[in-house]
């Protein structure tokens, strides 16, 4: 078979003639499996906490209205909160542990420069940023995942903080006191939310990059 008689989307593996070549997906399976089970437990937790939150508000003027949190009642809304966690701390050091292994945190999202994220941030404003080809990152979407990576990182932490005072009195300290980690915990939270909107935003202007992430090209 010549390249003319081969079905579309068909290539063939170099050097070894008639074998069919399945192209490698832009986003292998690990990713998308990690990256769907991590946004159900974000929003599992996000929508725990905002009741837990409500219980004791660390802003006494600022509650979240009932209607849109999860678990009924404190008691419940713990529950959720704490099964959540091991999916997302489960979740995130897969993810991260694979990226490291393969190589793919380099690859993927870096080289990163300021100059970069304020050129492409521009581009992407008055609407000229390319979405031509969906392998690669722009500085913008590189900035963010790492961004959102750390924001992760920190609300484990801060949350462990939180739950756990007495048996890590470093990490208490570290955050600045119980009552400071519940602030660091609450920021962190809200800098997820403001991530969560703009990246569902994106991924709507851009429906294309939805598909990536789901069947993987
Ligand atoms: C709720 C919490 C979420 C978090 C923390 C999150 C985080 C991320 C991260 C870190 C990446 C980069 C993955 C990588 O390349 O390794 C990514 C990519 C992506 N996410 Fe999310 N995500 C969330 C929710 C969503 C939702 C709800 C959607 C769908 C509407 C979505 C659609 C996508 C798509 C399509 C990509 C690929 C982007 C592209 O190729 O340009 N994500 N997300």
């Amino acid at each position: 078979m010549n390249a003319i008689d081969r079905p579309a989307g068909e290539s063939h593996v170099p050097g070894v003639p008639g074998m069919p070549h399945v192209p490698r997906p832009i986003q292998p399976v690990w990713v998308r499996v990690a990256h769907w089970l991590n946004a159900l437990a974000v929003v599992l937790m996000m929508l725990s906490g905002w009741r837990i939150y409500d219980a004791s508000p660390v802003f006494a003027s600022f509650r979240i209205p009932p209607g849109i949190t999860l678990g009924g009642w404190l008691g419940g809304a713990l529950q959720w909160h704490f099964a959540a966690m091991w999916l997302l701390f489960f979740t995130a050091l897969f993810y991260l542990a694979m990226n490291v292994v393969t190589g793919r945190i380099r690859s993927r999202f870096f080289p990163l420069s300021p100059r970069a994220i304020l050129r492409d941030l521009r581009d992407a404003l008055k609407g000229h940023l390319s979405h031509a080809d969906p392998s690669r990152y722009n500085a913008v979407q590189k900035f963010a995942y790492l961004f959102v990576m750390l924001d992760i990182a920190l609300l484990i932490v801060s949350g462990l903080a939180i739950w756990k005072s007495v048996q890590f009195p470093l990490l208490r300290e570290a955050m600045g006191g119980y009552d400071r980690a519940r602030v660091v915990h609450f920021c962190a939270m809200a800098l997820l939310a403001g991530f969560i909107v703009i990246h569902v935003t994106m991924v709507a202007l851009v429906p294309r990059s939805l598909l990536t992430m789901i069947r993987g090209r």
